[in-house]
């Protein structure tokens, strides 16, 4: 028998409805039905529905094809699934946003009831609760259901369950209490409608909806029509690597100078008028960057006006939303002595309140104000994307000191055009060895001080990174296209952790375009990326194929991320020195919008 359920049989028994049940070691017997029980979590989905990692563990083959079609998105279960996986933990703002959500429920009131969390992703709403209810049912379709599992490892009080809330074979009010929130505006049916049917589950639900920034000035709505046009996009795109530079990028550059902007305008009470400053102010970028996933790559997002929730009151006889923000979350209830103690005293005024209207002409002429507002506020905005592209540039262009450096010091003006490939190795290589013999190891060039070709030849010593800003422009000077390639090194990390993780072990190198394609060229020794066939490796993967390399460096095992364009992760090598990663935007961009996103 499982020893994770062995004490909840009959907790088991109340949510399915029927005392015919089997528990087993890896499964759990429901009249008919056989259920896996994976890790603690029973699974309910039909086979066809398993994710392929569940696929996996249960030995099974992958699914023949992918299931499509209206009532089930299984791009939907595995983005999430992704999403949970790499953003696991329970961060310490959470709990704020808890009690953000739960700001029109009585928590101290739940304590002898069963709670289910449906659409629990990875439990961090059940965490704040798990001490203060008799029982929690955690529901999840992806395999974030297993995160949550180890999310609430210390909670014996927890049954899990991989299901899809569309289709729970539970009995009709298994529930005293249920929440769903961020869920059913990413279903492929009306989340409205799914409300409505969730009244069968239980007589209290808090749900969150997106709202449809009814609440907001127009120009919020512009941008969201910007950003919804992006985002069908981005959400097709699988690739893991582009997912996750995109999720970094928009985290740093649209996000977190957005919030900054709206801290300036603070003071003078405008920050209002500033998008996402209210939402996201305070939280850190880690936290921004999983909002910022969920939102460019889910392919579903419906969203709805305050009016339209406060339409379910066709369904319960009383609907509270919030006045506060995550808008909306708001508490449906059947009413009934049992669930009137949940409810903490209203926040927001009740759905059922009618609010007078103001007189047409006000309204036109409020309308004029905000229009004006909107546009000059989008300007601004506009203007700080560019001004902080422009500063955290790092050019790749040649200038007259460098010309001379090259042309007296490094004498690269007598070296003819290469004819052929072997030519070209042959300049590279030559190159290579010349910026080597001007500069060899030694201690780097300060951060904060610059790092051209002149300086370097000057004090005639610099690291990787130092080497390779002029091997970099020596290149170009030779006509050769070249860019800047950052290494990260793979560790335990995820690629953003790693990116953010003060003394992350990393390397930079330059990468040439040959006529055979793009060549690694190292910068800490006089070494190549040709193989055994003389086949020339850019930075990507050349750590995959490390054995078909003859004298290849240690270091060049990897394993690591290589991102095109990036020169410094926190503004400390290229004046102004403004503390945000340097980037050559043109390179980075045309990698990642161009080139990666016609790789499979
Ligand atoms: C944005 S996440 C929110 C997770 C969690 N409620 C929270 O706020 O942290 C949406 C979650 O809903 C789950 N989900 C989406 N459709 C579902 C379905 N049909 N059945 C069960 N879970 C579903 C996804 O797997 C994902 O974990």
């Amino acid at each position: 028998m499982s020893d994770y359920y062995a004490d909840k049989l009959a907790g088991l028994q109340d949510i399915f409805g029927t005392a015919a049940l089997t528990l087993e070691q890896d499964w759990l017997q429901v009249g008919e039905r056989r259920y896996p029980i994976v890790d603690d979590v029973i699974v309910l989905l039909d086979e066809e529905q398993y994710p392929p990692a569940l696929r996996d563990r249960l030995g099974l083959s992958p699914a023949k094809r992918a299931l499509r079609g209206e009532a089930f998105a299984a791009d939907i279960q595995s983005t999430f699934g992704n999403e949970w996986k790499i953003f696991r933990e329970i961060l310490p703002e959470h709990e704020t946003e808890f009690r953000n959500y739960f700001d029109l429920v009585d928590t101290e009131a739940l304590g002898g009831l069963r709670i289910c969390d449906l659409g629990c992703g990875i439990g961090r709403w059940s965490f704040f609760l798990k001490d203060k209810c008799r029982e929690l049912v955690l529901v999840d379709f992806s395999e974030a259901i297993f995160v949550a599992r180890g999310n609430l490892q210390d909670c014996p009080r927890a049954l899990f369950f991989m299901g899809d809330l569309k289709a729970l074979p539970f009995r009709p009010g298994f529930a005293d209490f249920l929440f769903c929130l961020g869920v059913l505006h990413h279903l492929p049916t009306d989340a409205l409608e799914e409300v409505r049917n969730l009244k069968k589950y239980a007589n209290a639900l808090l749900i969150y909806l997106y709202y449809a920034l009814d609440n907001r000035p127009a120009h919020f709505r512009w941008l969201l029509a910007l950003v919804t046009a992006v985002r069908l996009i981005t959400a097709r795109i699988r690739n893991r690597t582009f997912r996750a530079a995109f999720t970094w990028l928009v985290a740093c550059f649209v996000y977190a100078p957005l919030i900054w902007l709206g801290h300036l305008l603070d003071p003078v009470g405008l920050s209002r008028y500033v998008p996402l400053h209210v939402d996201y102010k305070g939280k850190s970028l880690g936290r921004i960057q999983q909002d910022v996933y969920d939102r460019f790559f889910t392919r579903i997002e419906q969203r709805f006006a305050r009016d339209q929730v406060a339409a379910l009151t066709d369904t319960y006889p009383d609907v509270v939303i919030s006045g506060h923000g995550p808008y909306w979350h708001f508490l449906c209830t059947n009413g009934g002595v049992k669930n009137d103690g949940l409810i903490a005293a209203a926040s927001g005024p009740p759905a059922r309140e009618v609010v007078e209207k103001p007189a047409t002409e006000t309204i036109a002429r409020r309308q004029q104000r905000r229009g004006l507002r909107s546009a000059a506020t989008i300007g601004l905005l506009l203007f700080s994307f560019a001004f902080l592209m422009l500063i955290t540039n790092v050019p790749t262009g040649l200038t007259a000191e460098d010309i001379v450096v090259f042309e007296k010091d490094l004498d690269l003006k007598v070296l003819p055009h290469p004819q052929s490939f072997e030519d070209e190795i042959r300049t590279i290589r030559l190159i290579q060895a010349r910026v080597f013999a001007k500069a060899p190891h030694g201690a780097p060039i300060p951060e904060y001080e610059p790092r051209e070709p002149s300086d370097l030849v000057r004090l005639q010593r610099g690291w990787c990174y130092d080497r390779s800003r002029t091997l970099d422009k020596a290149f170009t000077y030779l006509g050769f296209e070249t860019r800047h390639v950052y290494l990260l090194y793979r560790k335990d990390l995820s690629l953003f952790a790693s990116l953010f993780r003060r003394g992350h072990p990393s390397h930079a190198v330059t990468e040439v375009m040959t006529s055979k394609g793009w060549l690694y060229v190292d910068s800490n020794q006089t070494w190549i990326a040709l193989d055994r066939d003389g086949k020339p490796h850019g930075a990507g993967g050349i750590w995959k194929h490390f054995n078909q390399f003859d004298g290849a460096p240690e270091y060049v095992r990897g394993p690591w991320w290589a991102i095109r364009g990036l020169y410094s992760r926190k503004g400390a090598f290229y004046a102004p020195y403004f503390p945000l990663p340097q980037l050559n935007w043109q390179d980075f961009l045309k990698w990642v919008f161009v080139e990666k996103l016609t790789t499979p």
